[in-house]
């Protein structure tokens, strides 16, 4: 007999701990979407999953239901693999700025989907947008014509694209109820899945500028996500990143694109780059089986080194409206009016950046938003110009602050340096690269 789908039943169920029918989620989950589920039962629901988890069948139930609560999209005769890259969030993450061309250079195209900045962490759109001209409100069928013109287009959600997760994640953010792993990683593969590409990395970042602030807290949502991704046939891997201190040293739209500029010409920050290749090859493997590590490896290096992924990315810019001189002109992107170095008042190395405090400081000096419907100034941020393990000397540089609204400086010199810890000792080397589990047989 089907079990009940009065939704309180549902809900009492829950509560109790007991698993839901596929009926059941649908009834909820998609009522929700339409409209026929209020928010108060909706907020129970989240409650109830959020205090009792949901077994890996009823996630990837869940996740069925938000991808079919809209559109799909397909890429079908683009004469080139498809791929997507997502990352969990951090702080300086500048990886898709770098990636997407890099992997149009090679052959690939990527379609992908990008997120706004909120809280101390920031957003892929607000970073493209900093560049003059920039669009990324493209219709999907925009989004088709770039990808199949250049092999990479990046634009924001489409309201048809898993409405449910819109609404819901929106419910969520006011209920307490983020922080479930089965929610995050249902609305996480949902989004990602809607695209279908033929393979799929995740780069899941890890410490306490991150989501997850463990490797076993990572490792655990990279288990829950390849289970859904092998049920709907998907190959996914997963590499697991340290965001123990910010990915680069720019943090803010503009000075993040201005680091991914100079990555993409072959001369930016180590972790970055290493970032970048781990996240290629993977990709690359997947698609590729039989190109060995090395010969992919080589292939990233040289599309860095020739210029091809350069001479990609103002192709890119240029085709959602941006203005590819950035590359070569110093003012192409924004520069704030105000900007200060703070410098160290100690001496000895650096044992600890606090991501949390400098995705913060970034936010106060208008690089972030604190609700939703602000807006951000793309000039704003800070470079770092230290790292784990930097050794300074009283009066050393440590950052400079970037920002056009006046009094956010004097908030934000003491709060850098609190959240820059210098001690005696040389600290231990922090790999950048924490875990790779590889893409595993898909299972459709
Ligand atoms: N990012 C998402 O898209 N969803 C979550 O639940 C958490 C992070």
């Amino acid at each position: 007999m089907e079990s009940s789908l009065r939704v309180p039943d549902i809900l009492i169920r829950k509560r109790d701990g007991l698993a839901l029918s596929p009926g059941q989620m649908r009834h909820i989950v998609l009522g929700y979407s339409q409209g026929d589920v209020p928010d108060y039962q909706m907020s129970a629901f989240l409650m109830a999953v959020t205090l009792r988890g949901l077994s890996q069948e009823e996630t990837i139930e869940l996740t069925r239901c938000m991808i079919d609560s809209g559109q799909t999209v397909t890429f079908p005769n683009l004469g080139r693999p498809t791929v997507d890259k997502h990352s969990t969030g951090g702080v300086g993450d500048k990886t898709t700025l770098v990636l997407a061309p890099l992997l149009a250079s090679l052959g690939l195209a990527v379609p992908k989907l990008s997120g706004r900045g909120l809280g101390h962490t920031g957003g892929t759109l607000d970073k493209l947008e900093s560049i003059p001209g920039f669009r990324t409100n493209l219709t999907l069928e925009e989004f088709h014509t770039v990808v199949s013109e250049i092999g990479v287009a990046i634009m924001g959600a489409a309201a048809e694209l898993v409405p449910a997760d819109q609404k819901m994640y929106a419910l969520r953010d006011v209920t307490g109820t983020v922080d479930s792993p089965a929610l995050i990683a249902s609305s996480i593969m949902s989004k990602k899945l809607a695209i279908v590409t033929d393979a799929l990395v995740l780069d899941v970042k890890v410490g306490q500028g991150a989501f997850f602030a463990t490797v076993d807290a990572a490792s655990e949502f990279a288990k829950t996500a390849q289970a859904i991704s092998n049920a709907f046939g998907r190959r996914t891997a997963f590499v697991l990143t340290d965001m123990e201190q910010p990915l680069g040293f720019a943090v803010g739209n503009a000075l993040e694109v201005r680091e991914a500029i100079e990555t993409v010409h072959g001369h930016g920050p180590s972790d970055l780059l290493d970032v970048c290749a781990v996240l290629a090859l993977q990709l690359m493997q997947s698609i590729m089986p039989q190109v060995s590590v090395e010969e992919a490896r080589d292939r990233i290096r040289r599309a860095i080194q020739s210029g091809d992924a350069l001479r990609t990315f103002c192709t890119w810019i240029a085709h959602q409206g941006g203005d590819p001189d950035i590359v070569n002109k110093q003012d192409g992107l924004p520069w704030s009016r105000r900007q200060e170095t703070v410098r160290s008042t100690q001496s000895g190395y650096v044992t600890g950046i606090n991501c949390r405090s400098l995705g913060h400081i970034a936010q106060v000096l208008g690089a972030g938003r604190t609700r939703k419907e602000d807006t951000v100034d793309p000039a704003a941020g800070l470079v770092l110009h230290v790292k784990h393990g930097s050794r300074v000397q009283v009066g050393d540089d440590l950052a400079t602050l970037h920002t056009n609204l006046i009094g956010s400086l004097d908030k934000s010199r003491e709060a850098l340096l609190d959240a820059i810890q210098i001690a005696g000792e040389i600290p231990a080397e922090r790999p950048i690269i924490l875990g790779v589990i590889e893409n595993k047989d898909s299972d459709p």
